[in-house]
């Protein structure tokens, strides 16, 4: 499988990837980051791991069709089979999902349908609910939502601070987001393969 890891910022998700596809644990033949942020961290991680980057940036772009056409242009040249948005803070058009229906996953820290939207460990905690947890699906047009691959639920302790329970969700993320990944292409289970 051809991956392309779509990230925004931090990229501590993607790095959990390298780290996967390193130990064997996902079967990549070739792994590509597609970025959006010229000071996103993730690119730092990319480099240093040898990772192959697309930067392309929306306001570079006079439309989304434009700016998305520059990217697909280039998963064509990868020949991606795969995408995955980690950290990815820019919604993708109906005609970008459209094209690759069934080739886009998503990670989210909740369990969906729960706390969607970019804060969603923050509203889970101040929510005082006794459980949260990760969700990874597949992307549709709507926001955070389509089939889940994979879900786990993460009990807040009483105990738990913000920081505490940010730093439990982000270890989920990284154990789930690869295992997710495998499942969802390379198992006989998964629909993913094409
Ligand atoms: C993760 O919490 C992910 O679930 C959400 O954005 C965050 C990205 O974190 N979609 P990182 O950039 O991978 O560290």
């Amino acid at each position: 499988m051809n991956l392309a890891v779509f990230a925004s910022g931090n990229g501590s998700n993607f790095s959990a990837i390298v780290k996967a596809i390193k130990e064997g644990k996902v079967r990549v033949r070739s792994l590509i980051l597609v970025c959006d942020n010229p000071g996103a961290f993730v690119l730092k991680r990319a480099q240093k791991a040898g990772v192959r980057v697309i930067l392309a940036s929306r306001g570079d772009f006079p439309s989304r069709k434009d700016f998305e056409a520059a990217i697909i242009q280039r998963l064509k040249i990868y020949k991606i089979d795969l995408i995955v948005l980690a950290g990815f803070m820019r919604m993708l058009s109906p005609a970008f999902v459209e094209r690759y229906r069934n080739r886009i996953l998503n990670i989210h820290p909740s369990l969906l349908p729960a706390f969607k939207g970019a804060h969603a460990i923050k509203d889970a905690f101040e929510d005082k609910v006794p459980f949260t947890g990760v969700t990874v699906h597949v992307v549709d047009e709507k926001m955070d939502h389509g089939p889940v691959i994979l879900q786990e639920r993460l009990k807040i302790k009483s105990r738990d601070s913000f920081v505490s329970l940010e730093k439990r969700i982000h270890a989920l993320e990284h154990k789930l987001y690869p295992r997710a990944i495998e499942l969802f292409y390379n198992s006989k289970v998964g629909s993913g393969k094409r």
